[in-house]
């Protein structure tokens, strides 16, 4: 159901305001009484067409944690999307998928590889024949490797610009000539506080990360200068700690010493606000800035960290 504000205050208070305004145009009465509101739908995606890469989610199958791109894409298609879900693993996708249609909503899946430029293209192109338009794109590809100059190899180093960085580029590089055409898009890049600032205090380094991260923030502005002018908003979002399931399924093995609970607690503590997000708070970040509601807004980020980054030392 979309969303109906309760118009009863402004049923009564609007025929004061409006006798208010009739005193003159400075009646220090009409600046005290509230606007009017009206009907309102906000953040309604109704009639738009959203891509989200990476759509699926690592960790069991069936668990109700979610990733970043999984969260997205449904609450896109809540909020009346059509989602083009695209993934390498087709059977995260379907998961996706079953999930946005058992709620009434509309999506398609395509299989890409959002490192191989042909893919990206022909994604495209395939997302446009299914659904004549794409309003919204995001990038939400990536992860982490660990390692500093001296222990990451070269290998990883390359694969880590292409997983987090290269990705978007291609992302962007394909549908901003659609969005062009149209007059009109919205594209959100996934970064990280890796990309921001340094947690120097647990001793880990994962430099790919925190420099293809800090790339895709850059990225993002970038595009952003060049495009505003043709009515396409390009932004960033920052997520912090999250509860997502790369949480049990990779970082337990590989910082958590094999006891999730314990790394559950640490992340949490260290925190301010006391415990990490989870993938809805990024994709409500998300939701906003591709919103009309965000029209003004371009070439800049929504950190979402529990403000971890504001207070760490
Ligand atoms: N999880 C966190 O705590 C966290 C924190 C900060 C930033 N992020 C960022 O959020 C984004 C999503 O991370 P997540 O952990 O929520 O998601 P995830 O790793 O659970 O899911 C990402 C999906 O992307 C798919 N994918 C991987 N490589 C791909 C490729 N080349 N082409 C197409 N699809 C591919 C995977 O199959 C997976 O389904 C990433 O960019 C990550 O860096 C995550």
């Amino acid at each position: 159901m979309p969303y109906r504000p309760d118009n009863r205050y402004y049923n009564i208070i609007n025929p004061i305001r409006n006798f208010a305004g009739c005193l003159g145009g400075l009646s220090p009465m009409a600046y005290l009484l509230p606007i009017e509101l009206g009907e309102t739908n906000m953040l309604d995606m109704t009639g738009k067409v959203a891509i989200v890469a990476g759509a699926g989610s690592v960790g069991a199958a069936g668990s109700a944690i979610w990733g970043n791109g999984k969260a997205t894409a449904v609450l896109l298609a809540r909020k009346g999307a059509a989602v083009f879900l695209l993934d390498i693993n087709e059977e995260a996708m379907a998961e996706t998928k079953a999930i946005i249609e058992s709620e009434g909503g509309t999506c398609a899946i395509h299989r890409c590889d959002m490192m191989v430029a042909a893919d990206v293209q022909e994604m495209v192109q395939a997302c446009v024949d299914r659904f004549k338009r794409i309003d919204i794109l995001v990038n939400n590809v990536g992860g982490s490797a660990p390692g500093d100059p001296v222990s990451m190899s070269e290998e990883v180093w390359d694969r880590q610009i292409d997983f987090n960085l290269k990705t978007a580029f291609l992302g962007c590089k394909y549908v901003l000539p659609v969005m062009v055409e149209q007059g009109k898009g919205a594209i959100v890049n996934i970064a990280s506080v890796a990309g921001m600032r340094n947690d120097f205090r647990s001793g880990r380094s994962h430099v790919g990360y925190s420099a293809s991260k800090a790339g895709v923030i850059q990225l993002s502005r970038s595009v952003a200068g060049t495009y505003a002018k043709k009515g396409v908003r390009v932004n960033t979002v920052v997520p912090g700690l999250m509860h997502t399931p790369l949480v049990e399924y990779r970082l337990a093995r590989t910082v958590g010493g094999n006891d999730p609970q314990k790394l559950i607690d640490a992340r949490n503590e260290a925190v301010p606000m006391g415990h990490m997000g989870d993938s809805m708070d990024v994709a409500h970040a998300v939701l906003f800035l591709v919103s009309d509601e965000a029209r003004f807004i371009t070439a800049t980020e929504i950190v979402v960290d529990g403000g971890s980054t504001a207070f760490m030392p």
